[in-house]
C-alpha cells in the first residue's frame, strides 16, 4: 500500500488523517481526496516535461473548482471540452494561454467563447467544424489559434468505450481529410494553425502504444511545416493510474516522446487519470448485509455516484476502513439504485459487518465528474485533504436543489 495511505491499530489514515474522522465530520456517501497525490503526480509530468511541453489537466476528469484552482495555482494549464469547463477554468484564475479545447460537437456559442478569450489552441475535429469556425472569425473579428486534432487510425488495447483513435471512432480529422483542411486553412484570413494533436484513448499502458500515433502525427507535421509555422504536438492525455505499471511510468513516456518529437516542437500532454484517479477515495457505509451463498453488501453510495463499475466494468479495490481482514465467503457490494447493474463488487472477500465504512479506490477520476441525480439521490460531498487538514471541497446536494430547477404548471 502507498506510504500516505495506511493502517494503524486497524484504521486506515490518508495523508495523516483517519478516514473514520473524515466520515464522521462530513457522513457518506463522500468523495475525498489527496492533494498531496495530485501535486505529486503533476510535479512528475512538469519534471520530466521541464521547459518542452506544457500539461494541460483534463478538466472531465475532475472539475471541482477547488482542485481546479490548485492545479492552475501550479501554472499547469487545462484541456476543456466545453463551455462550461472554460467557463470553470477561467473562474479559478486559469491563463487563456494555457486552455484547449477539444471535442467533436462544438456549438458555436462555445467556439466564440474560445475566440474571445483568445485560448491557447482550439482544436478541430472535422471539416465542418473549420469551416464553421473560418466563417464565425470572420464576422467576429478573431484570429483563433487553431490545431488539427488528427485521427491516427491506430487502435488500442482498451475498453472499446474508451478507444478513440482508431478509423471508425467519431473522434478527429482522418488522414485523407487533411489535405482539405490546409487548402481551408491556407484561404483563410483569420485562422491561424499552430498544431497537431491526436488522443488515442484511455489506458496506455507503455510508451509502444503511443508511438503509432506520435510516427503517423510527426508525419503530417513535417508535412504541414512546408505552409505553416507549426509550434504544437498535443499528444492527448490517456496514461494510465496502475501503479502496478511502474512507479515511474510518466517519466518513462514523457521523455521517450521529447526524444521522438521534432525538437521545435512544443508537446502539450493532456492527462486526467494519471494526475488524479489515485488521488481519489469514495466513502461508502454498510446499510443491510443479506444472507445469501454469496452475501449481498448493500451500501449507501451507489451508480449514480460512481459509475465506472456499471459502465465498464471497470475494477476498484475496495477496503473496510476499520479491518483489514479478509473473509473465505464471497459476498457482492451492491448500491440501493434499482437496477442490477448497480454494483461495485461482484467477487469481495473483504470482512464487513452492518455499519462498517468502506472505501472505495482510485475514484478520484471520472467518479464524481460523471455523478448524477438517478433515482432522484443527492450528489455526494467533496473533501480535500491539505496539510493533515479535512476540507470540505463540495456541499452534499439538498431536497431544494433537486426541485428548485423544474417548474410544475
Ligand atoms: N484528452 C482528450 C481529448 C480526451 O478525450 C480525454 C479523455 C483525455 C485527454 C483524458 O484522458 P485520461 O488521461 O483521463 O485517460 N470516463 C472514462 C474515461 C473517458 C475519457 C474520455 N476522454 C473512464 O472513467 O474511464
Amino acid at each position: 500500500m502507498d506510504q500516505n495511505l495506511i493502517y494503524k491499530n486497524n484504521s486506515l489514515f490518508l495523508d495523516g488523517l483517519s478516514f473514520k474522522e473524515i466520515y464522521e465530520e462530513f457522513g457518506s456517501p463522500c468523495y475525498i481526496y489527496s492533494e498531496k497525490t495530485i501535486l505529486n503526480n503533476l510535479r512528475r509530468y512538469q519534471d520530466s516535461l521541464k521547459d518542452r511541453g506544457l500539461i494541460c489537466f483534463s478538466v472531465k476528469a475532475n472539475s471541482n473548482t477547488n482542485i481546479l484552482k490548485l492545479i492552475s495555482d501550479q501554472s499547469a494549464g487545462f484541456d476543456v471540452v466545453s463551455g462550461g469547463e472554460l467557463a470553470k477554468v477561467l473562474y479559478v484564475g486559469a491563463q487563456p494561454n494555457k486552455i484547449i479545447f477539444s471535442g467533436v460537437g462544438k456549438s458555436n456559442e462555445e467556439l466564440v467563447m474560445a475566440m474571445q478569450n483568445e485560448i491557447k489552441s482550439i482544436n478541430i475535429e472535422s471539416i465542418s467544424e473549420l469551416n464553421r469556425i473560418n466563417l464565425l472569425s470572420k464576422n467576429g473579428k478573431f484570429k483563433p489559434n487553431i490545431s488539427l486534432r488528427i485521427n491516427p487510425e491506430v487502435s488500442l488495447d482498451t475498453h472499446p468505450y474508451l478507444e478513440t483513435g482508431s478509423k471508425e471512432n467519431k473522434f478527429g480529422i482522418s488522414l485523407d481529410e487533411v489535405e482539405e483542411c490546409v487548402k481551408i486553412i491556407k484561404n483563410s484570413s483569420t485562422l491561424n494553425l499552430v498544431g497537431l494533436a491526436f488522443h488515442i484513448g484511455s489506458g496506455i499502458e507503455s510508451f509502444e502504444q503511443l508511438v503509432p500515433a506520435l510516427d503517423v502525427t510527426k508525419e503530417v507535421y513535417k508535412d504541414l511545416s512546408k505552409f505553416f509555422d507549426l509550434k504544437i504536438i498535443d499528444i492527448g492525455g490517456g496514461l494510465s493510474h496502475k501503479k502496478s505499471l511502474g512507479e515511474d511510468l510518466i517519466e518513462l513516456v514523457i521523455s521517450q516522446v521529447l526524444k521522438q518529437a521534432p525538437n521545435n516542437a512544443e508537446i502539450v500532454v493532456e492527462p486526467g487519470k494519471s494526475i488524479i484517479a489515485e488521488a481519489g477515495f469514495l466513502l461508502t457505509r454498510v446499510q443491510y448485509i443479506k444472507k445469501r451463498n454469496k452475501n449481498i453488501v448493500v451500501v449507501d453510495a451507489a451508480m449514480n455516484d460512481m459509475m465506472r463499475v456499471a459502465l465498464y466494468g471497470a475494477k476498484h479495490e475496495i477496503k473496510n476502513i476499520s479491518n483489514n481482514e479478509k473473509t473465505s465467503n464471497a459476498s457482492i457490494i451492491v448500491g440501493p439504485i434499482c437496477e442490477s447493474s448497480d454494483v461495485f463488487d461482484e467477487d469481495s472477500f473483504i470482512k464487513v459487518n452492518e455499519g462498517d465504512i468502506l472505501a472505495i479506490f482510485d475514484v478520484g477520476a471520472y467518479g464524481f465528474s460523471m455523478s448524477s441525480n438517478y433515482n432522484s439521490r443527492l450528489k455526494p460531498s467533496e473533501v480535500l485533504v491539505s496539510d493533515g487538514q479535512a476540507k470540505l471541497i463540495r456541499n452534499r446536494e439538498s431536497i431544494e436543489m433537486l426541485i428548485n430547477n423544474e417548474n410544475i404548471f
